[in-house]
C-alpha cells in the first residue's frame, strides 16, 4: 500500500472509532453476546504460560477503551496506546472508576510508530487491531522492537470459522445482521459494515502466523477460539 493509501486508511479507521467510541463497549459486548470477554481472558492465560517475570511491564497496542489493559493490570503495570482520543477518553473513565489493580497509563500514539525505545516491555498485547492497520508488517515490527528479547506477544483478532454449519450461520450474522444492528444501535452508518469486510480481507491465521514470524517472533502458535470466530496468536520475541 503506498503512503497516500496508508494515510487514508489510517484516517478512516481513526474517524470511525471516534464516531462510535461512546457506544463501543456496549456494542462490543452486546453484538458478541459477551464472548469477547472470554477471548481476552484466553489471551491473558496463554501469555501467562510464556512469561516468567512476576511483575511484567505490559503494552496494549490499540487499547481502545482499555478492556485488555484493565484485565492485564491484574498482573503488572500497563501502558495502553491508541491513536483515537475518544476511545482513550472512555478508557480513562473506566480506569479512574477504580477497575484496575496495577497502574494503567493511557497514551495517544500510532501503532505504526510507537513512541517507546527498544526493549521497553516484557509483554505486548493487541486485541482486534491488526486488521485495522494500514501496514501489518510495520505494526508487528514495532511490537517486536519495543519488546525485550524473550518477551511475549499476544494478538487477538477475528477470524472466519470453517466448520460448514457454523461458517454459514456466522456469515449470515456477520454480513446481514451485525451491520444493521450495529448501525441501529450506534446511529452511525459504516463501522459495522466495515467490520465484516475487514475480517474477510484479513489473511487466514496460517498466513498471519508466518507474517508474525517474519517480524522476528519465535515459538509462534495460534488458537482458534469459538470455532474460529476469533483467533489468538502468541509468540516470543526472537534474537535481535
Ligand atoms: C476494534 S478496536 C479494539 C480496541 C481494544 N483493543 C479492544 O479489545 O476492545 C480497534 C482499536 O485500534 C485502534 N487503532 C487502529 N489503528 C491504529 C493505529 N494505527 N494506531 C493506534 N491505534 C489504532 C482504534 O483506534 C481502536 O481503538
Amino acid at each position: 500500500m503506498d503512503r497516500m493509501k496508508e494515510a487514508e486508511k489510517s484516517r478512516r479507521v481513526h474517524d470511525m472509532f471516534g464516531a462510535i467510541a461512546d457506544r463501543y463497549d456496549f456494542l462490543n459486548h452486546f453484538l458478541s453476546a459477551n464472548i469477547d470477554r472470554r477471548w481476552r481472558r484466553a489471551c491473558l492465560r496463554e501469555i501467562e504460560k510464556r512469561t516468567a517475570v512476576s511483575r511484567p511491564r505490559i503494552l496494549d497496542v490499540g487499547c481502545g477503551t482499555a478492556d485488555l489493559s484493565l484485565l492485564f493490570s491484574r498482573w503488572g503495570p500497563v501502558t495502553g496506546c491508541d491513536f483515537c482520543r475518544p476511545m482513550l477518553r472512555i478508557g480513562a473513565g473506566k480506569i479512574a472508576g477504580g477497575m484496575r489493580h496495577e497502574p494503567v497509563s493511557l497514551l495517544e500514539a500510532d501503532a505504526l510508530a510507537l513512541p517507546f525505545s527498544a526493549n521497553s516491555f516484557d509483554i505486548v498485547v493487541s486485541a482486534f487491531v491488526m486488521r485495522n492497520l494500514a501496514d501489518i508488517e510495520r505494526g508487528l515490527g514495532e511490537m517486536r522492537r519495543v519488546l525485550r528479547h524473550g518477551g511475549a506477544v499476544g494478538i487477538l483478532d477475528f477470524g472466519m470459522p470453517r466448520i460448514p454449519f457454523l461458517a454459514a450461520l456466522y456469515r449470515f450474522y456477520f454480513l446481514r445482521v451485525l451491520p444493521r444492528w450495529g448501525k441501529m444501535i450506534s446511529g452511525v452508518d459504516g463501522p459495522y459494515g466495515y467490520l465484516p469486510r475487514s475480517v474477510q480481507a484479513f489473511p487466514p491465521v496460517e498466513e498471519l502466523k508466518q507474517t508474525v514470524e517474519r517480524a522476528g517472533f519465535v515459538n509462534v502458535e495460534y488458537k482458534k477460539l469459538t470455532g474460529g470466530i476469533a483467533i489468538l496468536l502468541v509468540g516470543n520475541a526472537g534474537q535481535g
